[in-house]
């Protein structure tokens, strides 16, 4: 359990580490979420999260995803939230205009997004927000968010990236 977990982060910070070195994800990591965690910490999370959710289900049922596209668009899903008080008006339009401003710094980011990107990002939400991912990617996403979102109050899971980054 905690050589999946090393693993995952690990593999993480290397296939992620264009991402995490930008500007808007060291932005995000100074954004509170869920009351206890940074949008940055939340992020690299769900991104661990998506990891150990494909090793899993390659190894169980020989399913094979794009776990590093997963990645890249897991370190990318909430970075519509930047700024989320001066851009919506209620958490409720939050909850569904943040993906897609989500998907638009993604696409600046990466400089284009393919379709399958595009849903992993776009309907992270679901079912909050009505439209249902199309691909397994867009599927697991949704529950590692869920996951990560229950998670993040613990202690051990909600330091700043960049605080932890000095401790190592
Ligand atoms: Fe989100
Ligand atoms: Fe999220």
């Amino acid at each position: 359990m905690l050589r999946i977990r090393y693993e995952a982060q690990e593999t993480v910070k290397l296939v992620g580490a264009k991402i995490m070195a930008s500007r808007q994800f060291q932005e995000a990591d100074l954004q509170t979420h869920h009351h206890v965690t940074t949008v940055a910490r939340h992020s690299f999370r769900v991104a661990c999260i998506c990891f150990c959710i494909c090793h899993f289900l390659y190894v169980v049922f020989k399913i094979r995803t794009n776990w590093q596209l997963l990645i890249v668009c897991a370190l990318l899903h909430d970075l519509g939230i930047i700024g989320r008080h001066f851009k919506y008006a209620s958490n409720s339009e939050c909850y569904t205009k943040h993906p897609v401003d989500s998907v638009d710094i993604a696409d600046s980011l990466l400089g284009g997004l393919d379709d399958t990107a595009r849903d992993i990002i776009g309907n992270h939400m679901w079912p909050v927000t009505p439209t249902r991912p199309r691909t397994i990617e867009g599927f697991i996403i949704t529950v590692a968010d869920k996951y990560s979102a229950m998670t993040d109050f613990i202690p051990m899971n909600h330091r700043q990236m960049l605080v932890e980054a000095a401790i190592l």
